[in-house]
């Protein structure tokens, strides 16, 4: 029995240790290519930029803050996987790049996205505490975002 069990554990470790040569590419962007970015676009308050960067940046933009375990598999395949999913819909980097249109459709998607607390995601709030949204905050942002609707009018 003993014998058995050993078997399994080195078997797991070595699975663990399998699995760590997979590693996809990062999401840092080395051009620093910063022009494009919402936070230029729009004449936007110290506080509310930095609101969006703590709280959606690391899935929504060119360059993700990795945190210690996010190096390590299974973790590192699920962080990709959720920041490609994320920039497929709303990348933060290339908001310059998107028409009026989108970026009007974006910014009601974004405010309804937090007055509901879809977002940040909570499996990542869990983690990432500081980038959880107080009441204050989101009325902040909101109102911020309801300000900028005004522009496209
Ligand atoms: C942990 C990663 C993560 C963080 C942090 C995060 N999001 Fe997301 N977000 C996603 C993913 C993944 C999707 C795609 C969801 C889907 O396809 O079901 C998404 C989708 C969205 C959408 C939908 C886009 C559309 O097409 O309408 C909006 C808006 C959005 N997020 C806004 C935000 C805002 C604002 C923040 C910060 C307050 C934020 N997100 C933080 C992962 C994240």
């Amino acid at each position: 029995m003993k014998q058995i069990l050993k078997r399994i554990l080195v078997f797991v470790l070595f699975l663990f240790i399998a699995i760590q040569l997979y590693q996809p590419a990062f999401n840092i962007d080395k051009g620093k290519a910063v022009t494009k970015d919402f936070t230029r676009v729009y004449n936007m308050p110290a506080e509310v930029q930095t609101l969006f960067r703590n709280s959606c940046y690391d899935c929504h933009s060119n360059t993700t803050d990795y945190a210690w375990y996010d190096y390590i598999q299974p973790a590192r395949a699920l962080v990709e996987n959720h920041i490609k999913d994320a920039k497929d819909d709303l990348n933060f980097s290339e908001w310059e790049t998107y028409s009026n249109r989108k970026q009007v459709r974006l910014l009601n998607s974004i405010k309804e996205q937090i007055v509901n607390r879809q977002m940040p995601l909570s499996s990542y709030t869990l983690m990432h505490r500081k980038a959880k949204l107080s009441d204050g905050e989101i009325k902040i942002m909101t109102e911020w975002l309801k300000e900028q609707s005004k522009v496209y009018e």
